[in-house]
């Protein structure tokens, strides 16, 4: 029987959404407990609904208005009709809270952590450089993550630069982040995409790895790219196992699925 409570999952663990908290958006009852350990302001109530370890304070709160992406945080949510997941990845500043309601959350906190290892998207971060300060990191991985579980198969480079215009980093340049991600794209939709509009002396200039006008003159497709390899090492995607992501880490809650 299927429950009649308001529910959603954060990282796999049930939540009841409390009553006459609809002024709250996600972010906040993300990232707060107190206000929820405090009884006296869950109106009427003592109980604490089970919330009061909520604080994972890995999701900012960078300009609160949805511009920065530092707040980004994945929601699934199952269609009856249909009967697909939908995954996708959205600004918790500007998400009500109970607009979840039924739905799976995922924040950072959710992939890897350094006690259990890092998921393959944090770890392709942290060997590009790909983080300084650290505080839009978060956003860029869930950014990433969601863009991963959305694609049916390996996104181009296009859809991964895309999926990363809503996030905003005020220390690296963008480029190690975006180079951390390329272990994830699809080359030879880069290829495919890149020579299309050239012409065959032009096409000869693109390097069959990236996709891109390069000098390295290579001509087959399974060699790695020598100019972009001074840049970032590990430009391969199975050195940070990549394929991860297609495995059936992020199960949705079954639960979730009778309502
Ligand atoms: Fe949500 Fe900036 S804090 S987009
Ligand atoms: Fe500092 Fe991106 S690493 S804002």
């Amino acid at each position: 029987q299927p429950s009649s409570e308001p529910l959603l999952y954060v990282n796999r663990i049930r939540r009841v959404l409390p009553d006459a908290l609809a002024h709250l958006t996600l972010l906040e009852y993300l990232r707060c407990h107190s206000i929820f350990t405090s009884p006296k302001l869950i109106l009427g109530h003592s109980v604490l609904f089970g919330t009061k370890d909520i604080g994972l304070t890995g999701t900012k709160l960078g300009c609160g208005e949805g511009g920065c992406g530092a707040c980004t945080v994945m929601v699934s949510s199952y269609d009856a009709k249909s009967r697909k997941c939908s995954h996708y990845a959205v600004n918790a500043c500007l998400a009500p809270l109970y607009s979840v309601e039924g739905m799976h959350v995922i924040t950072v906190e959710g992939l890897g952590s350094c006690k259990r290892g890092l998921h393959s998207i944090q770890e392709s971060m942290a060997r590009a450089h790909g983080t300084q300060c650290g505080f839009c990191t978060p956003g860029f991985v869930m950014s990433m993550y969601a863009l991963l579980w959305s694609s049916q198969t390996p996104p181009s480079e296009e859809q991964i630069k895309e999926c990363l215009a809503g996030n905003l980093c005020q220390c690296t340049g963008y480029r190690p982040i975006v180079d951390a991600f390329r272990v994830f794209a699809k080359t030879s939709d880069i290829l495919y995409t890149g020579i299309s509009s050239l012409s065959p002396e032009e096409a000869k200039s693109i390097c069959p790895s990236t996709g891109k006008p390069c000098s390295c003159n290579s001509n087959n497709v399974n060699d790695k790219c020598v100019v972009g390899d001074n840049r970032y090492k590990a430009t391969s995607y199975d050195e940070v196992d990549g394929t991860k992501y297609t495995e059936k880490e992020l199960i949705f809650p079954p639960e979730l699925l009778l309502r």
